[in-house]
């Protein structure tokens, strides 16, 4: 077989990136590389590489569309070395190790982006794009804990100007995944002569871009610049989200001329009964609640976000953090299936959950809740067929 027959075979079978399947609703796993949950409960989540590697395969097998891990360099809290929240694994390497090892699900990274030079992260989504044959994504966030852009004698922005140096940013990484020739790029914050980043990403235009953005400024930025944003949405019941949902698609396609998903996380619960499942939230999010980091974090995001400590928002955060930085999804499988349900309805797209032990609630869930989805019309049955 010549070159370029051998070429034309493996971009036939080069698997499109689920992200953009006919899925009504997408799903995903957050923060495997990490402990996502404000908790000390004894089996909380360990982030080893056997750990994240066994969730990763049974996420990918239930043919689920996104392993998205969380980007943090250092935790939030100060002279604690051994507490958990240290303990990340970094992302890059981890998709690139993910990407090796599964072939269905797209597999995320996440930057900092003023902790990364476009350069780099340009050439290491190339590569890993690389490895998964084109079911790479990358979430981009701007920043918010001090404690870890000191660490590399950076200043964290003020609030609204994170998201002109991210705009910047993403607009060069784009150029850097597309641009033919080299080029010169001089700016308030960037000065590059000659650049150029080879090979491209497998995928045309480059990777998928992902933001979460909570706040107006922010989300104009994500409307503007992201396939998908991911968000928090404001109410306390998903039938209360949609008009923020809307407010968002709409924003980006008749300001901008795009069409974006919207994503959402949320802590899933499941068991037997609806009560076990209540009393397990209970057990690891109010007895074994991280009081110490859950205070922390609250302050420095009051602090850097500009939002008051007394106020309903923080509080709202506060609760969401609690149990796994999302909208708790709590109950048996048929309750999980109907509450997904209730979030596809309020115009939701995508959502990437967090479990405390990822292992034992992937496996629940895709035996469980996911024929359900499938009954349902939101999902079809995944066969894999690599
Ligand atoms: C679901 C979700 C995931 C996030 N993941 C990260 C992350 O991995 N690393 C990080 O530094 N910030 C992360 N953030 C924080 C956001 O980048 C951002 O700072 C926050 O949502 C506040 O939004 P704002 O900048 O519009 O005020 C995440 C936020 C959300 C809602």
């Amino acid at each position: 077989m010549d070159s370029g027959t051998t070429f034309i075979a493996k971009a036939t079978l080069m698997p499109a990136n689920p992200l953009f399947n006919d899925n009504k609703l997408k799903l995903g796993t957050f923060c495997t590389n990490t402990l996502a949950n404000m908790t000390l409960v004894p089996e909380r989540w360990r982030p080893t590489w056997a750990n994240c590697l066994a969730a990763a395969r049974l996420a990918d097998n239930a043919g689920l569309e996104a392993i998205v891990p969380i980007a943090r360099w250092k935790g939030y809290l100060d002279n604690k070395p051994d507490h958990p929240c240290n303990e990340i694994l970094d992302v890059f390497t981890f998709a690139a190790g993910l990407a090796q090892a599964t072939t269905y699900s797209a597999i995320f990274a996440t930057s900092h982006a003023p902790t990364m030079h476009p350069l780099v992260v340009a050439k290491q989504c190339a590569t890993i794009d690389a490895i998964s044959g084109g079911r790479h994504a990358l979430n981009i966030v701007g920043g918010w804990n001090r404690r870890e852009f000191e660490m590399f004698g950076i200043e964290l922005m003020e609030h609204d100007r994170r998201y002109v140096y991210l705009a910047e940013w993403l607009e060069v990484l784009r150029k850097l995944w597309t641009h033919e020739g080299e080029f010169d790029h001089h700016s308030e914050f960037l000065h590059m002569k000659g650049a150029i980043s080879r090979p491209h990403p497998v995928q045309k235009g480059g990777v998928p871009v992902m933001n979460a953005a909570l706040s107006p400024v922010g989300i104009r930025f994500s409307a503007k610049n992201s396939d998908i944003g991911l968000i928090s949405p404001h109410g306390n019941r998903p039938r209360e989200w949609r008009a923020e949902v809307e407010s968002y698609k709409k924003m980006a396609r008749e300001e901008f001329g795009r069409e974006i998903q919207i994503w959402t996380n949320t802590a899933v619960v499941q068991g037997e009964s609806q009560k076990e499942a209540e009393e397990y939230l209970r057990r690891y999010s109010a007895e074994y609640v991280d009081t110490e980091a859950l205070d922390s974090v609250m302050r420095t995001i009051s602090l850097e976000n500009n939002i008051p400590m007394e106020s309903e928002r923080l509080a709202f955060m506060r609760a969401r953090m609690a149990v796994g930085a999302g909208y708790p999804v709590v109950g048996t499988a048929q309750k999980i299936a109907e509450e997904l349900q209730a979030i596809s309805e309020a115009g939701i797209d995508g959502v990437i959950m967090t479990w405390v032990d990822y292992i034992d609630g992937l496996q629940r869930f895709t035996r469980d809740v996911l024929p359900l989805l499938e009954q349902a019309g939101l999902r079809r049955r995944f066969a894999k067929t690599a």
